[in-house]
Order: structure tokens, then sequence, then C-alpha cells
């Protein structure tokens, strides 16, 4: 059987009695560091040029990330003429420090150095791999020897950072595969490197924890960063850094709990572009703190530039559902939800914190507008077109209209299979209920009151032919029905009526929606006007055309009785 999971033994966890991050909150940004142009780069199908490194260096220095990975130039050329056109060309701002990434091999060491001439600060990256599956099956050696790899390494990243003192140098270590390496040797060779670089002593150094491949839950993660933070020496003078991997979709998480258990620095992405499943998402977990009401020490605000940027290097689009950043991730089609957002960000003042309804941040702050978060398909309700249609055209529709509209619009979607735009709704709502016909056009009105009612005279039709009805009844809507009544032979009930007054922004004044019963048929219009009784007369005529047929004007019914 292919699919077999018995293939697979469970991680063993991290027996501990003495758990103390599960109560930690997190109120502080840890250190970030950027390493898209290292792990990130080294993921690509094509690795970028130098021109796109250059435009995601500097979008990285923009967003305000101190320590950027530029590559790995004992590797590549490429990476090394990167790290040299920045260096030559004075493109590291002074308070940046540009990572490299070395293996722990004494001629690549040499190479990074070279590569690094002249700068004025730097981290100096130095790893090797430590798991048990390495030592076994990749290279072969004991704990001994995988310790005296790291210890060399050490020494030589020592040694040719003391020729050259004019730079500021950070020196980090990676037990590579620390995951699946045991506590007590991730320890022991942390320890091995540490007595070589004497942080104790002054010197800066960055003990960096990967978790190379995730192989557990990220509390089994933060159990490891909380055993090592206690059992490693020279702890306070350290920088512990994580770098998670997101092969079981938890590397954001992952390294949050890792803060929790005591990690002061954090390696990881934009979007989480990285090897295989990727590395940890710098936005995601950024903007996770910004929404806690902690500063997160970079700028997101333009995130449509950096999708865009990051889309542009590493040829690789952004999801849809990307927290933060994807197209769709502040948009609700839900009928429920849209009404639960339109009713919060009705409610909501200025200056109060942000509480609104399935929307874990405010739109604006990432550069988004309103008009994305109510999108309409056929699984939106009534609430939400009526919201668009008051938003883009400031038309306001009494419920049993958006009940009734909502309809015309569902039925479109479901038969064009996808969203409808404000565009589309707009149409839909003219052609259903605002389009009047030529012959059924209101051309003028004369109401007489006294002390039977209203007396009315109104002029329909075609401009070159128009028609005079009279009627009689206790207001205008009654006495104008009377007419039609009358000329048709008909019998008008009126169900529902409702007026507004428009805003500024149209050249009506006025929207007047009727409900009408004519005989036993349902009709409805709304007519837009500079006057209510103008909008609201022609509301009558429109739904009463849609009856007697648009065709058969008020002018050619004669008195003839309409069946219907
Ligand atoms: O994932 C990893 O282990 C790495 C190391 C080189 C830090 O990228
Ligand atoms: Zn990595």
């Amino acid at each position: 059987m292919a699919f077999d999971y018995r293939k697979y033994a469970a991680f063993k966890p991290v027996r501990k009695t003495d758990r103390r991050w599960p109560d930690q909150v997190i109120e502080k940004a840890p250190t970030w560091c950027a390493v898209d142009l290292r792990d990130g780069n080294q993921a690509l199908v094509k690795p970028m040029t130098v021109a796109q490194k250059q435009r995601l260096f500097d979008l990285l220095v923009k967003l305000g990330f101190k320590e950027i990975e530029i590559g790995f130039p004992s590797a590549s050329q490429p990476d090394f003429d990167f790290c040299r056109k920045l260096i030559d060309e004075g493109r590291i701002p002074d308070d940046v420090k540009i990572q490299v990434l070395t293996q722990a091999r004494p001629e690549l060491i040499e190479r990074t150095y070279e590569a690094l001439k002249g700068v004025k600060q730097a981290i100096v990256h130095v790893y090797n791999s430590t798991s048990t599956v390495q030592r076994e099956q990749v290279f072969g050696l004991d704990r001994a020897g995988i310790r005296e790899i790291a210890v060399k390494g050490a020494i030589q990243v020592r040694d040719l950072a003391a020729k050259a003192p004019e730079t500021e140098w950070t020196f980090q270590y990676s037990p590579e595969s620390f995951t699946g390496t045991e506590l007590d040797f991730a320890a022991e060779v942390v320890d091995a490197v540490t007595e070589v670089w004497r942080p104790d002593q002054g010197q800066p150094v960055i003990i960096n924890l990967p978790a190379t491949v995730e192989m557990a839950t990220p509390n089994v993660f933060a159990d490891q960063i909380e055993w090592i933070c206690d059992n490693i020496q020279r702890r306070e003078h350290l920088s512990i850094s994580v770098h998670t991997h997101n092969d079981r979709g938890c590397a954001v998480a992952a390294a949050e709990l890792a803060v929790m258990a005591g990690a002061d620095r954090v390696e990881g992405t934009l979007m989480g572009n990285g090897e295989r499943t990727g590395n940890m998402d710098l936005v995601t977990m950024a903007m996770n703190l910004y929404s806690q009401g902690v500063d997160p020490t970079l700028d997101l605000s333009g995130m449509s530039e950096i999708t865009e940027v990051v889309e542009a290097c590493t040829e690789i689009s952004t999801h849809p559902r990307h927290p933060y950043a994807g197209e769709l991730v502040f948009t609700a089609f839900s009928g429920s939800h849209q009404d639960a957002i339109r009713k919060c960000l009705a409610r909501r003042t200025e200056g109060e914190a942000w509480n609104v309804a399935y929307l874990p941040i405010d739109p604006f702050d990432v550069g988004r507008r309103y008009e994305e978060v109510v999108r309409i398909n056929s699984q939106s309700g009534k609430g939400g077109v009526a919201y668009v249609l008051e938003r883009d055209y400031n038309i306001s529709l009494p419920r049993w209209l958006q009940i009734e509209f909502s309809k015309t619009v569902q039925r479109e979607a479901e038969t064009n299979g996808g969203e409808i735009d404000s565009l589309t709704i707009h149409r839909l709502f003219e052609e259903r209920y605002l389009k009047v016909h030529q012959d059924w056009e209101l051309r003028g009105y004369d109401l007489h009151r006294d002390a039977n009612g209203v007396r009315a005279d109104v002029t329909v039709g075609a401009e070159v032919e128009p028609v005079t009805l009279q009627g009689h009844g206790l207001g205008a809507v009654e006495a104008v029905s009377d007419a039609l009544e009358q000329r048709f032979g008909i019998a008008i009930a009126v169900e529902a009526y409702d007026e507004f007054a428009l805003g500024e922004g149209t050249n009506a004044n006025a929207l007047a929606c009727i409900r009408l019963m004519v005989n036993e048929t349902h009709c409805s219009a709304a007519a837009l006007a500079e006057d209510t009784t103008s909008a609201t007369l022609q509301a009558l005529f429109s739904a009463v055309a849609q009856v007697v047929g648009a065709s058969r004007t008020a002018k050619q019914s004669d008195g003839e009785a309409v069946e219907v």
C-alpha cells in the first residue's frame, strides 16, 4: 500500500515539567532578520538577478529591517557580486547589518570574508548540520566529529574577523537541522562554539535555532527553545534566534511560541517564500503583533507595494487568501458577514479600539479600501447589495425593496456564476426599477387640495403626444391611482411606499419606491426626480406600466378594461 501512515514514527516530545512559555504574552517585537535574499533566493526556480536582489533589498530597508541576510557569497558568484555591489556602492544604510551565510568549511569561510571586505558592520552566519539523520546518514560522523566541524568553523570565523578590525562583526552559529537534534547535543555544540567566541567578553553572538524541517507541533518547538535557553552556557550574553520552516504549515505559530519561550530574534521572509513549503512569513507574524496592539517595528502599511515587489522578484504570485496581504482577506461575500461588518463600521467612532466583526485589523491600515470589503456574489444577501448601491450611488433602498432586488442580483450571479460588480448592480437596478418607458413619462402634474381631498391632473406620455388624466383621492398617490384605474379599468392597491431625500452627488434630489397590487399582480418600481412628488408619481406610472404593458400607453387604452 503506497499511502501507509505506519511508515512514519511520531516525534518524541520534550520531557519537561517546568514549562513557563504557555503563560507568556508577547509584548515586544523580536529582532527581525529577513532572509529573503538567501534562503528565499536559494528556493526559487529561477534565482533572482542582481537587479531583483537590489530591488528587494531596498524594500526590506524601507520596511525597517535592520538585519538582512543578503546571500551565500561563497557558494554563488551572483551572491558574491551582489555583496560587493552593496559594499562598493555604499548601498547599506548605517543602521543596517548585512548577514551572509557560510557552511563551516575553511575555503567557504575564507571566501565569505573576501566578499565582506570593507563593510562597516556584518553578521557572519556559519552553520553545520547536527541532527541524528544527518550525522548518521549524510556525514557518517559521530557527535564529536560534528562538534569539531562547528568549533573549527567558529575558530576560523573569529580569527579572520580579528584581521579586519575596522568592521564591527557579529558572529552567528546555526546547528542546522536543530529540530532533529537531541537537545543535550545541540546545547553541547552551541556551548563549544560560544566557548570560542566568548560573548561574555563582549563579542556579539547570535545562536540561531532552525526548524530546518518542521517536525512537530509548535508547542514542541517552544519546549525545545525553552529547554535550550535554560541549559546553555552564557545565555544572558547571547541573542537566541529562531528560523522556522513551514513543512506542517505552522512556521508562524512555531516562531510565536518560540518567542514566548525566550527567543529574542526571528528569521523569515516576506510572504513566507523559502525552501519547500517556505520560511516563516515575516508579514504575517509582524501583522499578528500589530493586531494585538504591539509595535511590530516594521512599516507594513504599503501592502500592495510589498506584494508587488515580492512577486516581481520571486516570480511567485501572492495567494488571494494570504493573511493580511491577499486580495480576498478583507472581503466578505456572505450576507451575514457583510451585515455584521456594515453595522460595526457604522457604529465605530474614531479613536476607539478596533472591534469590527470578521475583520481582525482595519484594512485601511495596510492600504486597502473599504470598497473591497463588501463584494457581491450569489451568496450575498440583501444587505450587501443595498450597501453597494448606497456606498457607490447614494441610493438607499427600503427593506422590502432590498429583499426583492437582491433576488434579481442573486439570479444574475447564479446565471453568470461569479462576482457581480457595483456597476452591474446599478445597471440591474436601473433596468428593473428605474427605467421609464417614454410613453409613461411624467410630463407635469397639478394637484388641488380642497375639503374633499386632492384632485390630480397629470400629464404623461411621449413628448409629442402626452395625455392628461384626472382623478380624485385623499392624497396625491390615491388621486393619480384613481385616474389610472378609470383609464384602464384596473384596481390599484398600494402595498408599500417609501421616499428618500438624496444627498449630494446626484442630479436628482429624491428617490421614491413603490410596490402595488394591480388587479392581482404585484409590481414595483422606483423613480428619481428633482422633487418627491414627481419621483412618487413617476414610480407609480412605471409600476402600473409593468402590468398594463409598457407599449400600451395611457393614451391608447381609452378606458378599455385590462386583463392581467
Ligand atoms: O533552514 C535552515 O536550517 C537554514 C540554516 C542555514 C539556518 O536555512
Ligand atoms: Zn532555512
